[in-house]
């Protein structure tokens, strides 16, 4: 007690009291360091239906062309009966032909027709070639579902095989169909052997005439095992990346090539038979059997808060550009249909968030969430020509969703560049309309992103926010990857205006690339992933809330470092890149922290600047002091975690 009071009465030691008393409970007490807020959402992913990254892609269906709806419009060289062939053997004959009398559904006209004059020893049928082949594993379970209608009297049984492409079976099931109504029969095969390019055939045993719609292959392992789910593999990927959010389903997919083209979130929920297919502006088509429901279901997966992107009311000013001679440009929908298109918009809303008790809400309990999809923003317009009848649709739009739910945050779009004309009249538009959040766009040389770090640290912080939406340097090298890992340094400098940031494109099919660079590539077997992929990944999984200022320092070019806090995880976070070619010591200056964590990791992501592949980070212990020297690699990024004293 003596003791106590003697400390208390000493003024050195009370002011070491006062101290100590501050800090406690702060894990690093920042009573000396600089600190701000920055975006809890800074670093998340951009989904588009580009480069098969939807069908034959992310969406685990292996049949392609399963509801024969493919046309010479999507390609020109397609038509139903693409990925399809007619199957007769062992002296069987028939026809097939492609119908539209009395479909499934009105969004689903057209089917096949099989005609089996002869069933002979073999019977006759289809064979589909899935997406360049079906892969199939050997133990592994297919989920088989198909649609007929008997169009003769008699039943009709139907054998369902994994094939060699020689024909040597590796799997089968059999079904009857056995009524003259659209029918749906479902049955589990189970594969015997493995195969990279497989087909799946649909074999007639008897004489007949069968309708045939709506054939589905989607394996038993699906990403969360959902049953109209994601490749497991490219799912897993994707959620490996943490992302914060997530924007879908584009991108130029969203507005679309000419009116009829835009994507309307309505005709791509309900049973998969009933939704509305359509063309991809991207030249392929779109099964939307991956639609909103399934986004809405993937976002709540990997743990990313959706951000869906719906028209402005207006199609692509490229529209009919690429491969449509003549094309219509932008066009804006005839504004008294304008009414009815915002009522869309608030349904999704409605959908997303809606009690079950409401319309949308209860279609999506009846699609098995009743829960909440906690939608939190809304993307109007994708880098939309800012002419006025842009304008006065986003306008409409806009002030209705704003005045019925101000909880949401809606994003407008500033165009596909990061200056020139729409980047500007976009940015006036926002700050006359005081919107809320932009989406801004760019592709560019790496040698821009190094150049161009201090873009944001000029914004006015008091006007309407950035979302980074789509960026990415062209290519897939190291360097590429680093020099947007100096760039993104930059956006958590920035984060309390950039509020959000999505590397972009996300998925592209090796064989079926539209657009180059993207951060994942794919084929039917394996996935590849890109250095950039790297850098995103460390990045997203080590986003802070809070930035501190000026605890690296350092001397050279193409070198950056940031330094932020998880107020989740209380870590300390430290990323250092030079995407210089000589080592750069830095300096970090952590007393201002107290009492640091011992218990730390050093995450290392290096290589051959040109290197495009093999390029993983390393993860090794760290110990770090209050003050510490660190020597930045050449082509390097480095992610030092230091944590919480709290664990
Ligand atoms: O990411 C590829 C395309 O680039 C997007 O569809 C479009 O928004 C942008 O021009």
């Amino acid at each position: 007690m003596g003791f106590i009071k003697y400390v208390w009465y000493n003024s050195f030691y009370r002011i070491t009291i006062l101290l100590c008393l501050l800090s406690a409970g702060s894990i690093y007490g920042q009573n000396t360091v600089k600190r701000k807020q920055i975006s809890p959402n800074l670093f998340g992913i951009f989904f588009e239906d580009l480069s098969y990254a939807a069908d034959g892609g992310l969406y685990a269906e292996l049949i392609q062309n399963r509801s024969f709806e493919y046309a010479p419009d999507d390609r020109k060289d397609w038509q139903p009966f693409t990925a399809w062939e007619y199957l007769t053997k062992g002296y069987g004959y028939g026809t097939v032909s492609v119908e539209t009398r009395e479909p499934i559904h009105p969004n689903n006209p057209h089917y096949i027709v099989l005609k089996v004059d002869d069933a002979g020893q073999e019977g006759v049928g289809l064979i589909n070639y899935g997406f360049d082949g079906i892969v199939i594993r050997a133990g592994e379970k297919y989920n088989f579902s198909v649609f007929t209608r008997l169009v003769s009297e008699q039943p009709i049984p139907l054998s369902i095989q994994l094939r060699s492409k020689k024909g040597d079976v590796y799997g089968e099931v059999a079904i009857t169909a056995n009524t003259q109504k659209w029918n749906k029969y479902s049955a589990v095969i189970e594969a015997t052997h493995n195969d990279d390019s497989a087909v799946l055939a649909i074999v007639a045993k008897n004489k007949g005439t069968l309708a045939i719609d709506m054939v589905s292959l989607i394996p038993d392992k699906t990403f969360h095992g959902r049953a109209n789910g994601m490749r497991s593999d490219l799912g897993q990927a994707i959620a490996d990346l943490k992302p914060a959010f997530m924007r879908f389903p584009g991108g130029c997919l969203v507005h679309g090539d000419g009116l009829e083209n835009m994507y309307r979130w309505k005709n791509t929920i309900g049973p998969v038979e009933e939704r509305k297919e359509q063309r991809n502006i991207w030249n392929y088509h779109q099964s939307v059997g991956l639609g909103y429901f399934e986004y809405f279901q993937f976002c709540e997966d990997i743990g990313a808060k959706p951000l869906p992107v719906v028209p402005a009311a207006v199609s692509c000013q490229n529209s009919g550009g690429t491969w449509k001679i003549g094309g219509t440009g932008q066009r804006g929908l005839p504004l008294d249909e304008m009414p009815d298109y915002i009522t869309e918009v608030l349904d999704l809303i409605e959908y997303a968030n809606g009690p079950v008790t409401s319309t949308w809400g209860a279609k999506r309990a009846a699609a098995g969430h009743p829960a909440s999809f906690h939608l939190e923003f809304l993307g109007i317009g994708n880098e939309d020509k800012q002419t006025p009848e842009f304008r006065e649709r986003f306008k409409l739009i806009y002030d209705v969703v704003k005045s019925k739910h101000p909880e949401i945050t809606v994003i407008g779009t500033v165009g596909p560049s990061p200056a020139g004309e729409d980047y500007e009249l976009g940015w006036k538009f926002a700050n006359e309309n005081m919107l809320q959040m932009v989406d801004e766009h760019y592709y560019e040389k790496p040698e821009w992103f190094l150049a161009n770090t201090g873009r944001y640290d000029n914004y006015d912080r008091k006007k309407t926010k950035v979302y980074l939406g789509e960026y990415a340097s062209w290519g897939n090298t190291l360097f590429n990857a680093l020099a947007e890992a100096v760039y993104m340094t930059s956006l958590e400098r920035n984060g309390d205006v950039v509020n959000m940031a999505s590397y972009a494109p996300l998925l592209a099919r090796i064989g079926h690339t539209s657009w180059n660079p993207n951060l994942i590539y794919f084929t039917g077997t394996g996935i590849t992933l890109t250095p950039n992929y790297y850098v995103q990944q460390l990045f997203s999984n080590n986003q802070g809330d809070i930035y501190y200022p000026d605890i690296v320092s350092f001397k050279g070019t193409n070198v950056a470092a940031s330094c932020v806090k998880d107020s989740k995880t209380g870590d300390l976070i430290l990323k250092l890149v030079n995407a210089g070619e000589t080592p750069v010591l830095a300096k970090a200056n952590l007393s201002g922290f107290r009492p640091l964590n011992s218990n730390a990791t050093l995450t290392f992501l290096n290589g051959q600047n040109e290197a495009k592949e093999n390029v993983v980070p390393v993860t090794t212990a760290f110990k770090p002091e209050k003050q510490f020297t660190y020597n930045m690699a050449p082509h390097s990024l480095s992610v030092i975690r230091i944590k919480s004293k709290k664990e």
